[in-house]
C-alpha cells in the first residue's frame, strides 16, 4: 500500500466529479469512494496492515484526501443544484402577457330569467315568495281548490298519480291552499315552480312546464285591487304602453273568474306572427278566491276576501325571448341554452 494508490484515487474520484452533470451521478461517486464499501474506506481499514510506525502519517493522508474528494463533491453538488434550478425555474416560468385559456361560463335557463324578473316585479309590489312540494297530495292539488273527486273540472288538468292520494302537481293553486292553511291573512304570495299534465310534446305542450301562481287575501280585497295589480305588474314586464284585457271564464277555485290578455309586445297590438294578427295575447288565468276555498282552508270568507291568478313563465319566455318551440326550452341543447 502506498502513495501511488492515493493518488490514482485522487484522480479518478476528481476526474469522475469534474465529468458528473447530474446530483445522482454525484451521489454514487460519493458511494463508490467514501461509503462504508467505498475504496477509500476499505484502504483506511487495511491500514491496521502496516507497520505501525507508518499508521499516522498514512491515515492523515488519508483523511486529507477524504477531505478533497468531500469538497470536490459538495461543490460539484452545489454548481449541479443551481443549474437544476435554474433550469426548472425557466420551464415553470409564467409568461403573464400570455392570453389566460378561455373559462367556459354557463348562462341562465331563459325560464330562470323570467321567473327571476317577475319575481323581482312581484316583490317590489309587496309579495312573497312562497314554496311547495311538486310531488304533492290530491288534497292540495284539488280537494281544498274547489275540485272534487268527480268534479268535471279535473278533465282539464290530465294528471299523472302515483296513488289515489298522490301526484304530479297540475299548477301551482296548492301552493296558496298549503300557505293559507298555515298562515293568517294579510296573506300576499307569489309561488313559482314545475307542474305536470299528461299532455304530448308538440311545439306548444310539454308534460312539464313552469307556472307562477299569485295570491292575496285581506279584508277588503276586490276585484279592482286584483286588476290593478295585474295592470301594474303587465306595464313592469312589457312597458308602460302595454293595456290588459279580462275576459270572463271558468276556475273552480275563483269566483267570479277570468282570462287576461295583454297588448302584444312585439306590434303593439297591431297584430302580428306572434299574437296571430290579434293583437292581444293570453299569458293567465285568475279571479276572486271562491268563498268555500277560504273556508276549506280555515279563513272567514265574511271576514276576508282575496283574488289569486296563475301565469305559465313557459309562454312569458317564449314571448319574451321569441322562441317558436317550446321543446326547445327542454332539450338543453347548449347551442340555443348559450345564447341567454
Ligand atoms: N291554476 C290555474 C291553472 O293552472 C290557473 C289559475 C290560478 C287560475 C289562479 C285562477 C287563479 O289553470
Amino acid at each position: 500500500m502506498n502513495d501511488s494508490i492515493l493518488q490514482s484515487i485522487k484522480e479518478r474520484a476528481l476526474h469522475q466529479v469534474s465529468e458528473s452533470n447530474d446530483s445522482s451521478t454525484i451521489e454514487k461517486i460519493r458511494v463508490s469512494f467514501l461509503g462504508k464499501k467505498g475504496e477509500l474506506t476499505s484502504i483506511l481499514r487495511s491500514m491496521k496492515d502496516l507497520p505501525k510506525e507508518e499508521r499516522p502519517a498514512f491515515g492523515q493522508k488519508v483523511n486529507m484526501l477524504r477531505e478533497t474528494i468531500e469538497s470536490a463533491l459538495s461543490e460539484k453538488s452545489k454548481t449541479l443544484h443551481k443549474i437544476e434550478q435554474s433550469a426548472r425555474l425557466r420551464f415553470e416560468k409564467i409568461d403573464v402577457t400570455e392570453p389566460a385559456a378561455a373559462v367556459p361560463f354557463g348562462s341562465m335557463h331563459p325560464i330562470s330569467l323570467v321567473q327571476e324578473e317577475l319575481e323581482e316585479i312581484f316583490i317590489s309590489l309587496g309579495f312573497n315568495v312562497a314554496d311547495g312540494p311538486e310531488i304533492e297530495l290530491d288534497h292540495y292539488n284539488f280537494e281544498l281548490l274547489n275540485i272534487p273527486k268527480d268534479h268535471p273540472a279535473r278533465d282539464m288538468q290530465d294528471s299523472f298519480y302515483f296513488n289515489p292520494n298522490v301526484l304530479l302537481r297540475t299548477h301551482t293553486s296548492p301552493v296558496q291552499a298549503r300557505h293559507m292553511t298555515s298562515h293568517k291573512p294579510p296573506i300576499r304570495i307569489v309561488c313559482p315552480g314545475r307542474v305536470y299534465r299528461c299532455d304530448e310534446v308538440d311545439a306548444t305542450h310539454s308534460p312539464v312546464f313552469h307556472q307562477m301562481e299569485g295570491l292575496v287575501v285581506d279584508k277588503g280585497i276586490k276585484m279592482s285591487d286584483l286588476k290593478g295589480t295585474l295592470d301594474v305588474f303587465a306595464k313592469k314586464l312589457y312597458g308602460p304602453e302595454t293595456k290588459t284585457r279580462f275576459r270572463p271564464s271558468y276556475f273552480p277555485f275563483t269566483e267570479p273568474s277570468a282570462e287576461v290578455d295583454l297588448t302584444c309586445s312585439m306590434c303593439h297590438g297591431k297584430g302580428c306572427r306572434v299574437c296571430k294578427g290579434t293583437g292581444w295575447i293570453e299569458v293567465l288565468g285568475c279571479g276572486m278566491v271562491n268563498p268555500n276555498v277560504l273556508t276549506m282552508c280555515g279563513i272567514d270568507p265574511n271576514e276576508y276576501s282575496g283574488f289569486a291568478f296563475g301565469l305559465g313563465l313557459d309562454r312569458i319566455a317564449c314571448i319574451k325571448y321569441g322562441v317558436s318551440d317550446l321543446r326547445l326550452l327542454y332539450e338543453n341543447d347548449t347551442r340555443f341554452l348559450s345564447q341567454f
